[in-house]
């Protein structure tokens, strides 16, 4: 049930009175991505249990640019030790021949939760994960739209029984406008509350058919452009694409049978529903020229010009 009339102050004293008075004496651990939801959970945890609540960022292999990096120093800023896990090999196996793209969600949360964090919580004993899961992930998992990553109970998933531990959920009644008003009254920096959303599925929801390495490092490039070019225009999200079909193009004369990126970029408030940005032909052209000529083997660049509904705004 969604909180209307929110008061963030009054939310953050509530949710951190329930996160230590569930886990007790004993831990627990969350995943930071450096998002604003994991990054309020974070928050809310290390204000709940201090050193009870263990708090790592998953390498999955799918994240953007130095992204690792960012967030640890980050978080080293406002006093929270976060420790990075390599499970590159892990996500990657997993993701090896599925093109299907509830499988490959699927994928994702299972490596997630079963092999990453079922090991995490064993080997240091927690009995809690602290969970960033927001209203609009349930929602379009119980409506059959899209498996977001991180929906478990509400799919009859008992965390416990199949994982091993027991999940806990603070923002699962609030939308993203919501985490952000709470996130600021945590006192995250601006930097931190205004983030753009970005998926738990990471650049696997941006690659149309199989998730390589080899494709991952495309998008990822492409993404940096993408968010560089984009980034003051105020969006709600921007993001590149990497499509699956190949198209023919030509370089230095000759024939190229290359790749094709798309780009989106959405106005949005909630995530329910958005629409394009209105992008110059200026700042479209300038996207178009420096992806075909940065991100190697693109021959062409596309805008989506699709609301959501009936498109959504990940491409997986
Ligand atoms: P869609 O593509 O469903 O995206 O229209 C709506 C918003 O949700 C984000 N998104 C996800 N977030 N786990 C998440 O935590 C997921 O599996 C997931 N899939 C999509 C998306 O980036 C957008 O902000």
């Amino acid at each position: 049930m969604e909180i209307k009339n929110l008061n963030p102050k009054k939310f953050v004293s509530a949710k951190e009175e329930e996160i230590s008075a569930i886990v007790g004496t004993d831990l627990a651990i969350n995943a930071l991505s450096g998002g604003v939801d994991s990054s309020t959970v974070t928050m809310l945890g290390h204000n709940a249990l201090g050193e009870r609540l263990k708090t790592y960022f998953i390498d999955t292999g799918l994240m953007r640019e130095g992204e690792a990096e960012q967030v640890v120093s980050l978080f080293a800023d406002l006093g929270i030790k976060v420790e990075v896990v390599d499970a590159q090999r892990q996500f990657f196996g997993a993701l090896s021949g599925l093109t299907d793209p509830e499988e490959k969600r699927e994928a994702i949360t299972q490596t997630f939760y079963r092999d990453v964090f079922g090991k995490l919580v064993q080997d240091i004993g927690a009995k809690f994960l602290l969970h960033g899961t927001i209203l609009t992930d349930v929602d379009e998992t119980v409506a059959g739209i899209k498996r977001q990553h991180n929906i478990l109970t509400q799919l009859g998933i008992d965390p416990e029984r199949e994982f091993g531990y027991k999940i806990i959920e603070p923002l699962v009644q609030l939308r993203k406008d919501g985490v952000r008003e709470v996130a600021k009254a945590l006192g995250l920096p601006a930097s931190q509350y205004n983030r753009p959303p970005f998926p738990g599925p990471a650049l696997a929801a941006r690659v149309i058919g199989e998730v390589t390495p080899e494709r991952v490092a495309i998008v990822r490039k492409a993404t940096v452009i993408a968010e560089a070019e984009l980034i003051d225009s105020g969006a709600f999200q921007c993001m590149a694409i990497l499509h699956e079909d190949r198209v023919t193009g030509m370089r230095d004369g000759k024939r190229d049978y290359g790749l094709q990126i798309e780009l989106r970029s959405w106005e949005s408030k909630d995530a329910r529903i958005a629409t394009p940005t209105r992008l110059s032909y200026d700042v479209l052209e300038r996207l178009s020229e420096r992806i075909t000529t940065e991100v190697p083997g693109v021959v062409s660049v596309t805008y989506n010009i699709t609301k959501k509904p009936p498109s959504t705004m990940e491409v997986v």
